[in-house]
């Protein structure tokens, strides 16, 4: 279902003679339709124009079709098709991670009642193996966070941006022009896409139900490029950070721009590629680092499914895999996350703003690690104030920031990041 980029990689290795699917799996794996929008449109990718449909019933409903591959993305009408091919027995391959976020455990649990499987690798971070990783080699540990850039296109945009000093407007038009940003660029600058990826991660490194919902989110439009200055003489990268952590069995999931020391992996990861950081109970650390999109890439996660399915399909053993998730875990509110903050404030430049401020973070127990004064604006006489903080919980940042911005010298607070050591 689909022919896109992804369904365009899949459909043309399962036409190549032979196909390396069935050369991998020992017997053939056939290609029987192919389920587009438009018969008509002119596609990159040579299917036999018998093999197209509008109609999805000629898949769901084909006794003879063994494996869905689902490759359209969106939610509606996938979720619909997803049920429809589970209950009537055809197992189910997909790149979609809306869907998986949104009903992932109930799809799985659907499989499992129908003794079929659902694997969904391409899902989250195009080429890189995590998905099945999180499910199978990482079992046995206790996952104690999980720290990753998941969206190529923010990262792209993030490291235009470092590199060249530009603002967020331009950066974006740039990741449109070479085809990183789709027009409506929403779902990847606000970090919905990402918030989707790490609730189907959670959920698989907890074990437990999450939603969409439970994530934090902070998109990437209100950085300035004096930010990434500041952050570089501070030693640091911003990087936008997918974040799942637990604490006394609680999880706090959340997607947000921080600071990143330069010298750490994840602080090096540039442009379109994606990286996981997973840290567990016996492995310690453990990075992956690969490219999140792109035909060939997401192409792999999804054939790889397919082999290993059409494989299992061939053995007599059971196939649903038993996998129990439990209920919702608690999940902590963003106030309680408790790390060191970037602050920079555009204000009057006069004496005793700084002590000002000081004593607004003071009241709520905040001690600054280093300030910088930069930028006064002669005609505007004003200044910008970067400020440092030891760790602290974010509930009393917020409130410090409340109290800071009715400051009568304050003009503006121009930015509040975390920082992710
Ligand atoms: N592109 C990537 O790098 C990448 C990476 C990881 C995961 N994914 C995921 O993979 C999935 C597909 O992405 P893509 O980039 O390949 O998308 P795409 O290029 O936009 O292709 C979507 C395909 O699905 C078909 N389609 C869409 N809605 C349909 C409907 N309601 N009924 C029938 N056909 C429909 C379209 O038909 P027409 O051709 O007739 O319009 C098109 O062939 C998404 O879930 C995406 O999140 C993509």
């Amino acid at each position: 279902m689909g022919l896109g980029v992804v369904g365009g990689g899949v459909a043309d290795a399962l036409l190549q003679n032979p196909s390396p699917v069935s050369e991998r799996v020992g017997r053939a794996v056939n290609l029987r339709r192919v389920l587009v929008r438009d018969t008509s449109r002119s596609r990159d990718v040579e299917v036999p124009p018998g093999l197209l449909t509008t109609d999805a019933g000629e898949i769901l409903d084909d006794p003879e079709i063994d494996i869905v591959v689902e490759v359209m993305g969106g939610s509606d009408p996938a979720a619909d098709y997803f049920r429809r091919a589970l209950e009537s027995g055809k197992h189910l391959v997909t790149a979609n991670k809306e869907v998986m976020a949104k009903n992932g455990v109930d799809l799985l649990e659907l499989a499992q009642a129908n003794g079929v499987t659902l694997r969904f690798e391409a899902s989250v971070g195009g080429g890189i193996p995590i998905v099945g990783c999180l499910m199978n080699e990482l079992a046995a540990n206790d996952i104690y966070h999980i720290r990753s850039i998941i969206n190529g296109t923010t990262n792209f945009i993030l490291t235009r941006m470092a590199l060249q000093k530009a603002p967020f407007a331009e950066a974006l038009a740039e990741a449109k022009g070479l085809g990183y940003a789709e027009s409506d660029p929403t779902n990847d600058v606000e970090g919905i896409d990402a918030a989707y990826k790490l609730t189907v991660l959670a959920t698989l490194a907890y074990g437990r139900r999450f939603r969409p919902e439970h994530v934090y989110r902070q998109g990437i439009s209100a950085l300035e490029p004096q930010d990434f200055r500041y952050a570089e003489e501070f030693g640091f990268a911003i990087k936008s950070l997918a974040i799942a952590d637990i604490q006394d069995g609680e999880v706090q999931l959340r997607v947000y721009p921080a600071l990143v020391p330069a010298e750490n992996m994840l602080g090096n990861v540039n442009g379109v590629y994606n990286a996981v950081e997973v840290h567990g109970s016996l492995t310690g650390r453990v990075l992956f680092h690969g490219m999140g999109a792109g035909r060939g890439p997401t192409t792999s996660a999804v054939l790889g499914d397919l082999v290993a399915t059409a494989r299992l399909m061939s053995r007599e053993t059971s196939l649903a895999g038993p996998r129990h998730f439990k209920e919702q875990a608690a999940v902590r509110s963003i106030g309680s996350v408790f790390t060191r903050y970037y602050i920079r404030l555009i204000v009057a430049d006069q004496a005793g703003v700084l002590a000002q401020i000081a004593r607004a973070l003071g009241d709520e127990g905040i001690s600054i690690a280093s300030v910088l004064q930069k930028d006064t604006d002669l005609e505007s006489q004003s200044a910008e104030i970067v400020i440092m903080t030891h760790p602290a919980q974010e509930s009393f940042v917020q409130r410090a920031l409340l109290s800071i911005g009715n400051l009568e010298p304050v003009r503006r607070i121009g930015n509040m990041l975390r920082i992710e050591e």
